[in-house]
């Protein structure tokens, strides 16, 4: 064969497995938006506002009209109802509102944006609460209302136990204050519970499940030397960009997937690549694969349906971990939600698969802020003994903290 011949025949070579791999990749990322985070983002800024008038709102679904002003009658009188139970905490918290941006994030997306001005106009609902009392909170007239929320879902407990956690802590700690940098002694206790229940060697603490993921990925890129993470459609592991790479963040993230769970595809992918430093799985998912859970927005349909098969989920994580291990890429369950209401091992213990990284985070902290990562000792790891400039840097001002 001549070399020019050769030399067409490898590039040919070469550009069909790259566009098989091109295929799989694609067949891999979730069908959805979610999958294609870049076309999500493009979209979102084009999507315009728009709001339901007072007719519209009551019959945007096309419910009748003697329907409809039913809706209307009941809607007014639960306004009018708020607005005379606590006329103080709506007057504060209209207050703050112009100096408090998260409020004004959380208040404008509490109901799907075309009910959004009508709601806010007519119906303000206060965001302070003064006490906790078994199941019902109370606001700063002294009404009292039940909790529904669960404090996303740190509440396991109760408040009450909450609050004897934190009455008991400080305690143990008064003597020492809030000292960071060294550890106070209640330290040694808490690592070992962490090691007993999620199954590793080290432990590392951090203030929220957000930063714990984020160490869990970084050091999953500085052991593998790989830079792309997998994670799965709808599922949630806190607000930065890898991890959110879809709208909500203003960067594009290059280096992130978003594949589909309980499929093929995706096994074929994570074989076939090199490039792969780590699988973020949220075992919540397992109740809903490939859909994010119910949110303010969803909550105001009746369309939402959970189920959940155990089995076909268990092979699921089975089949990720054997590849993981195949391909030396970082399996990282984060626990960070389901903490330990599936098992006292968590999602490990419940479903039988061990993953190389966990993370928790919120009821871990007896109601206090907190993230841990826990992991194999060669994973933990932050630098290399023969390479002393060569580090996975983690630290943070608050990481000592005696919770
Ligand atoms: C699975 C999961 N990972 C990470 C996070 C982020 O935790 P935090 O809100 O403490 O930053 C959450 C929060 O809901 C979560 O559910």
């Amino acid at each position: 064969m001549d070399p020019l011949t050769a030399t067409l025949g490898a590039a040919v070579l070469t550009a069909g497995a790259w566009a098989r791999r091109r295929l799989h990749l694609s067949r891999a990322r979730h069908r959805s938006l979610q999958g294609h985070a870049r076309m999500a983002r493009l979209l979102a800024r084009l999507v315009p506002f728009y709001e339901f008038g007072e007719n519209e709102f009551f019959a945007s679904d096309g419910a009748p009209a003697d329907l409809a002003a039913r809706r209307r009658r009941g809607f007014a009188r639960l306004a009018a109802a708020l607005a005379q139970q606590s006329p103080e905490t709506i007057d504060r918290t209209r207050a703050i509102a112009p100096g408090l941006s998260d409020l004004q994030f959380t208040s404008a997306y509490r109901v799907p944006f075309p009910y959004r001005a009508y709601v806010n106009r007519h119906l303000t609902a206060g965001a302070l609460l003064c006490e906790s009392d078994g199941v019902r909170v109370r606001d700063a007239d002294g009404s009292a209302a039940y909790d529904v929320s669960g404090s996303y879902g740190v509440n396991l407990f109760g408040y009450d136990f909450y609050k004897e956690c934190i009455d008991a802590g400080i305690e143990r700690v008064r003597r020492l204050g809030p000292l960071l940098g060294a550890y106070h002694p209640i330290v040694e206790d808490n690592v070992r519970r962490l090691q007993a229940i999620s199954g590793m060697d080290e432990i590392s603490f951090h203030m929220s499940g957000t930063e714990a993921v984020m160490q869990a990925v970084r050091l999953a890129r500085y052991h593998t030397g790989r830079s792309r993470i997998v994670r799965f459609c709808g599922a949630y592991h806190g607000w930065w960009d890898d991890v959110q790479p879809g709208p909500g963040t203003p960067r594009t993230v290059r280096d992130v997937y978003t594949f589909a769970e309980l499929s093929e595809h995706t096994l074929r992918v994570l074989r076939e690549r090199r490039d792969i430093a780590c699988v973020l799985v949220n075992p919540l998912q397992a109740l809903h694969p490939n859909a994010a859970a119910p949110g303010d927005g969803s909550l105001v349909s009746s369309a939402r349906r959970a189920s959940f098969d155990r089995a076909r989920y268990t092979r699921w994580l089975q089949d990720l971990r054997d590849v993981c291990t195949e391909r030396s890429i970082v399996l990282i369950f984060d626990e960070v939600f389901v903490g330990f209401r599936l098992a006292c091992g968590g999602a490990q213990e419940f479903f039988g698969v061990r993953a190389d990284l966990v993370t928790y985070g919120k009821t871990v902290g007896g109601g206090l802020p907190i993230g841990v990562a826990c992991g194999r000792r060669d994973l933990m790891k932050r630098f290399r003994d023969d390479r002393p400039w060569d580090i996975c840097f983690a630290r943070g001002t608050f990481n000592s903290h005696p919770t």
